[in-house]
């Protein structure tokens, strides 16, 4: 059977690929799902077959699967960003049905089409039933995220895996949580900025990313994206991130290289998608062409998910209380962005944190 499922999934994966360089029409897209639901009929247990992603895992009709492919592993990345955790086919599936629903994964950022003898489960937690408390996740992700960060170095993979469960969790958690800052409190402990502040930004930037109307693969990228984006910092000298006063000319400018030393590091994960490492580059970069890296002779421009997270970044270091200076208020930090807007920030994108974070207190 293990041989069986790996066909099947490489079937599956090299006709989403297609879709996505061709067209849906493309003939080899009909092909392949006609050969893939060829497959499916002799791996039917009891007229239904069964896909799980769990964690790091791939459950087959209910059993641990033990197969391995670099397709395989493209399949429960492709999953777990679209927010399936399961798919279950029923006997009758046919060429057509299964090419419709390779298209929609390939093409669509959610799947809304409504299939006879497919469905897909997206996680949905209910949160509520489960005793949910938004300061309880934030402070367990916290940990997660620290434990992540502490665990990155050279030439070392990141815990991929982990990074995704919190950014699941995160997205299912911000369906049921409409006060926010209530779960994105000031970093306390200076020890624990980097971790607390990554959580902070990541959950403000999908607040922004979901009031913006984006969805899906894009809204999943930005949070890997937040939570990423200061990675940088664990490759500048402890000293200098846990300096309890305010830095000199060098130090400062040996600061200012995390966002190049995190993007030289997350572009050679393979893992990471690009949107995490353009926004670990860009987020010290102002929407005036100013801030650094320094690429304004070269004309870069901010990509938007950089700016929204610029912002979530801009609004939680001041509410956070350095050696140097205190703690900021909301008021008033919401004060400084209204002046920043338009020059380090895109005016439109301030509109729409403003009224979020209002909505939010
Ligand atoms: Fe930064
Ligand atoms: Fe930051």
């Amino acid at each position: 059977m293990t041989g069986k499922v790996l066909e099947m999934i490489s079937l599956f994966m090299t006709a989403l690929s297609n879709c996505t360089l061709y067209s849906k029409e493309h003939p080899s897209v009909y092909s392949l799902s006609e050969r893939s639901a060829g497959i499916l009929e002799e791996l039917y247990n009891e007229d239904r077959f069964t896909i799980a992603v769990l964690g790091e895992r791939l459950i087959v009709n209910d059993l641990p699967f033990a197969g391995k492919s670099v397709h395989m592993n493209g399949f429960m990345k492709k999953l777990r960003r679209k927010g399936i955790e399961k798919i279950v086919v029923s006997r009758g599936l046919t060429p057509e049905e299964l090419k419709e629903f390779i298209s929609e994964i390939a093409l669509s950022d959610t799947i809304k089409g409504a299939y006879p003898h497919i469905s897909s489960g997206v996680v949905e937690v209910n949160l509520k039933a489960a005793g949910y408390d938004f300061p309880a996740v934030m402070e367990e992700n916290r940990g997660k995220v620290k434990e992540l960060y502490q665990g990155v170095a050279r030439f070392k993979p990141l815990d991929m895996a982990g990074l995704e469960s919190v950014v699941m969790s995160f997205i299912s958690t911000l369906k049921q949580e409409t006060r926010v800052l209530r779960g994105v409190s000031p970093v306390k402990s200076h020890s624990e900025y980097t971790f607390a502040h990554a959580t902070n930004v990541a959950v403000l930037s999908i607040c922004q990313a979901e009031s913006l109307g984006l969805k899906g693969e894009m809204l999943h990228d930005i949070c890997l994206a937040g939570l990423l984006h200061d990675v940088g910092k664990m490759f500048i000298p402890k000293e200098l991130l846990d300096k309890q006063a305010k830095l000199d000319e060098n130090e400062w400018n040996e600061m200012k290289k995390h966002p190049v030393y995190g993007a030289l590091y997350l572009s050679k994960l393979h893992d990471v998608p690009k949107l995490a490492v353009i926004a670990t580059y860009e987020h010290h970069m102002r929407f005036d062409g100013t801030g650094y890296p320094d690429t304004k002779k070269r004309g870069k421009k901010q990509h938007i998910a950089s700016q929204i997270i610029a912002i979530s970044d801009f609004f939680d270091a001041l509410r956070t209380e350095r050696p140097y200076r205190r703690a900021l208020e909301v008021p008033v930090i919401c004060g400084l962005l209204t002046e920043a807007s338009g020059k380090e920030f895109n005016p439109l994108l301030v509109e729409n944190f403003l009224r979020s974070i209002r909505k939010n207190i």
